[in-house]
């Protein structure tokens, strides 16, 4: 995919006095790069812990409400890290990104992953329980959670190898 309808605001973002500057000083990528992966750990912490603990895999002793009450805070702000930190690094080489397929995937993703942890918080407002009563779909939930946010992670990594070679 060549991602050509996108090219016009890759190519304005690359020429933008923000997009020189964050060139230019030599710290800002690799520091906005460190506060990434360090908001990746945060992320994977916790929804890994939720959905292993929906899986049963450990902490039978406290409810799953109590693991989404103490860890999704976490996440959700992560994840806000995540996209401040993205967005400068999309800044910094606006083709590299934006005209890249695993880019694209990597965000459709995201949705996807977020909507699946989403899932897994709602019910639990009107019953705490409700996982409990519910073993099997926590399961499905738990897995598809876990795979997905494992993808959105291979991506974020994939993007480095697969630029767009017509962009
Ligand atoms: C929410 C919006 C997000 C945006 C806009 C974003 C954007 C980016 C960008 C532009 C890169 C640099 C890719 C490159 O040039 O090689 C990157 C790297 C990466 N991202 Fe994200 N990202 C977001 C969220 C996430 C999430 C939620 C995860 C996983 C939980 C994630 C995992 C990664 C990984 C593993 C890398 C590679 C880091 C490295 O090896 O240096 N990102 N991201």
């Amino acid at each position: 995919m060549a991602l050509d309808f996108v090219a016009p605001l890759a190519t304005w973002l690359a020429a933008t006095p923000l997009s020189a500057l964050i060139g230019e000083v030599a710290w800002i990528v690799p520091a906005v790069q460190s506060l990434h992966i360090l908001a990746i750990s945060v992320v994977v912490a916790g929804v890994f812990l939720i959905d292993l603990r929906l899986l049963g895999a450990f902490g039978e002793s406290d409810g799953i409400a109590a693991y989404t009450r103490r860890y999704l805070p976490w996440v959700w702000w992560a994840l806000a890290v995540l996209l401040v930190t993205g967005a400068i690094m999309i800044v910094s080489e606006p083709v590299r990104a934006l005209r890249n397929t695993t880019f694209v995937v990597k965000m459709v993703l995201i949705v996807v992953a977020v909507t699946l942890t989403g899932a897994t918080q709602r019910p639990l407002k009107a019953d705490p329980d409700f996982w409990r009563d519910h073993k099997t779909r926590a399961r499905a939930l738990a897995l598809a959670s876990l795979t997905v946010w494992v993808a959105v992670i291979a991506c974020g990594r994939w993007i480095a190898y697969t630029q767009d070679p017509g962009a």
